[in-house]
């Protein structure tokens, strides 16, 4: 996820609604910072990694001037952060600049048709390719807009990109496709961007712009069109004036998009993160690569600390059930229990969102220093964790802000998913059509988490908000979701919350329980067992409360102290599993941390990325 920017005003400078703009922009990504200006007859572009308070430092950006340019703060998918890759890109004439947030998923064919064309491609990014071409389709094209609309339609995937030709100094090309873009409306000045905070210093006229449309916009107009099968239809002046919306949001609430929270945003976004790791990975030959070293290697450790671990729980179970594997799980900071007895021949899962969690990165370095071979799994590219793997799989999931992990333990659960079934393959333990079968189910795990998380959303708090003390208990994988229940309840809601196997629970945890004693339960299909469990904790006044799917029975009756909350599944299908049942309790833990008065983005005493021991 990156955030653009595109301006282009009248008769005033445009650098400092750029500046600002990237400011607010941040939070889509924060690897690398661009600019271009068209000044005088050509474009001045400055680029770097870092963040944009040193960009904007270190290139002394409020002594630029111009009437039209374009910002970037990047958040890497293809090509590492680094000064090249950063945006904007241009052309071969250095005419054309871009800025692009999305992915290109036709990139490879099209780098080698221009490569081909003699068009010469200095960074790894897609973004780049589209500056090549729209200069390759000029030649064929009567104006500059033309060739702009023939290289769009040549691409496939999702974008959001401004571009700015310094031959036409007064407007700012923009297209749309999966990428959220907005247009904001000003008096002599009219900008373009990926969402709403970025202009919101500078007006609240806000135009939306919808997949498929594209235009440009000069200082006093919008032009709009939308790419159809039969062509190019101009949207009408009186229809865009019906479209355009005043927005009252504090700048503050635009970034959250109208969530007050980031978690409560994060946990929303979960059908679109998962569906960006699902097809961001499913067809990715690195996933293979992982695979047969999964399958070949001696011993199979997964590593990571916080949520990250938990995912890998999930994985362990997975590997032992699909490919019947069986993985050893160790606490990142607790790696020495293991160091002893891995080497050569040994694979080693390490699953970080950020990349750079202290402890992961140092069990990693001592597995790989015994010779072991590391497979990085991370939200970011770039990371140290990425850049010291052997083989890195990336979740896609959307850059994280809430400090408490939601939507990247889903999008783990599914990229790690995808590792277990291809290992399934490479093993001989499933057939092609077997995998693919499975393969159609994931793709849907999307839809199975929003409807949860409408549900839970819409479900009474259950938990008393005076509880000190919970536990949550599973049995088989709902014993695994039961650990990131808990984690969830105690830093978010700062409930204690204990989470131990069901069958486990008689042989201690049981003296604690008395009347009114809150107790969940995750029922998950592996173990239709827990029915016991349930009652033993019914007999002792607990007040229970079961989570489970609707697609088994459960031969436990609701009453007064027991109730039974089923999420929407549909099928009996392990590896979809966690998906309906883990957003009930994110957003448990969330309800009770703003019932409680706290703010659920910043626990105390927490940090987003731990890079100390
Ligand atoms: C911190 C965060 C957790 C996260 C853990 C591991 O404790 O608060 O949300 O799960 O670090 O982070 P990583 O980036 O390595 O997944």
């Amino acid at each position: 996820m990156c955030g653009i920017i595109g301006v282009c005003a009248l008769n005033r400078n445009i650098t400092p609604m750029i500046s600002l703009g990237l400011r607010r922009l941040e939070y889509r990504g924060y690897d690398s910072v661009g600019l271009a200006i068209i000044s005088g007859d050509g474009l001045v572009i400055r680029k770097a990694k870092g963040d944009v308070d040193s960009f904007l430092s270190r290139f002394k950006v409020e002594e630029l001037s111009g009437l039209t340019g374009l910002g970037h703060t990047r958040w890497a998918t293809h090509g590492p952060p680094s000064d090249v890759n950063a945006h904007p890109h241009t052309d071969c004439s250095g005419r054309i600049a871009i800025v692009h947030n999305g992915v290109i998923r036709n990139w490879n064919s099209l780098k080698r048709v221009l490569e081909l064309r003699g068009h010469r491609i200095v960074s790894e990014t897609d973004t780049e390719l589209i500056a090549h071409l729209i200069e390759d389709e000029t030649p064929f094209s009567s104006s500059f807009f033309e060739a702009f609309v023939r290289a769009v339609s040549r691409l496939e995937g999702s974008y959001a990109i401004a571009v700015v030709n310094a031959d036409e100094p007064n407007r700012v090309y923009f297209a749309r496709m999966k990428s959220p873009l907005v247009v904001g409306l000003g008096d002599g000045f009219n900008i373009v961007a990926s969402d709403i905070p970025a202009l919101l210093d500078s007006t609240r006229r806000i135009l939306l712009i919808e997949d498929g449309e594209l235009g440009w916009v000069t200082p006093t107009e919008v032009k709009l069109f939308k790419l159809t099968e039969l062509g190019l239809v101009s949207v009408e002046d009186k229809d865009l004036e019906l479209r355009v919306r005043v927005v009252e949001w504090s700048v503050e609430e635009a970034s959250k998009q109208g969530y007050p929270y980031f978690m409560l945003k994060e946990i929303v976004e979960q059908p679109y993160s998962i569906k960006s790791t699902y097809e961001g990975n499913v067809e990715d030959p690195t996933l293979r690569l992982a695979a047969s070293l999964v399958w070949s290697s001696r011993n199979i450790i997964v590593t990571g600390a916080g949520t990250s671990y938990h995912a890998g729980l999930i994985f362990s179970y997975y590997l032992s059930r699909i490919p019947r594997r069986i993985s050893h799980n160790i606490i990142a900071s607790e790696y020495k229990l293991v160091e002893e007895a891995v080497g050569e021949g040994d694979i080693v899962i390490a699953i970080s969102q950020s990349g750079e969690t202290y402890d992961t990165l140092e069990a990693v370095r001592a597995f790989k220093a015994r010779g072991a071979r590391i497979v990085g799994v991370t939200n970011v590219i770039g990371s140290a964790l990425s850049r010291e793997s052997d083989i890195v799989i990336y979740m896609r999931a959307g850059p994280e802000i809430g400090v408490a992990a939601t939507k990247t333990y889903t999008s783990q659960i599914m990229s790690l998913t995808l590792l277990t079934l291809f290992t399934a393959l490479e093993g001989g333990v499933l057939d092609y059509s077997e995998v693919r079968s499975k393969l159609e189910k994931l793709s849907g795990a999307h839809e199975i988490v929003a409807r949860a998380i409408e549900k839970s959303l819409n479900h009474e708090i259950d938990l008393s908000l005076e509880s000190k003390s919970t536990y949550i208990l599973g049995r088989g994988l709902g014993s695994l979701i039961a650990r990131e229940a808990a984690l969830k309840i105690k830093e978010i809601a700062y409930i204690h919350a204990e989470s131990y196997p069901a069958g486990e629970s008689k042989h201690g945890p049981i003296a604690l329980v008395e009347k009114g004693f809150p107790v969940y339960f995750i029922a998950t299909s592996d173990s239709p067992e827990i029915e016991g469990n349930v009652m033993e904790m019914k007999a002792r006044g607990a007040r229970v409360v079961v989570v489970k799917t609707d697609s088994w029975n459960l031969d436990v009756e609701p009453e007064d102290t027991v109730k039974i909350i089923e999420m929407p599944l549909g099928e009996n299908e392990i590896l979809l599993e966690p998906y309906p049942l883990i957003p009930y309790f994110q957003i448990l833990a969330y309800k009770i941390s703003v019932a409680k008065g706290h703010n659920p983005d910043k626990p105390r005493n927490l940090a987003k990325t731990v890079t100390v021991e």
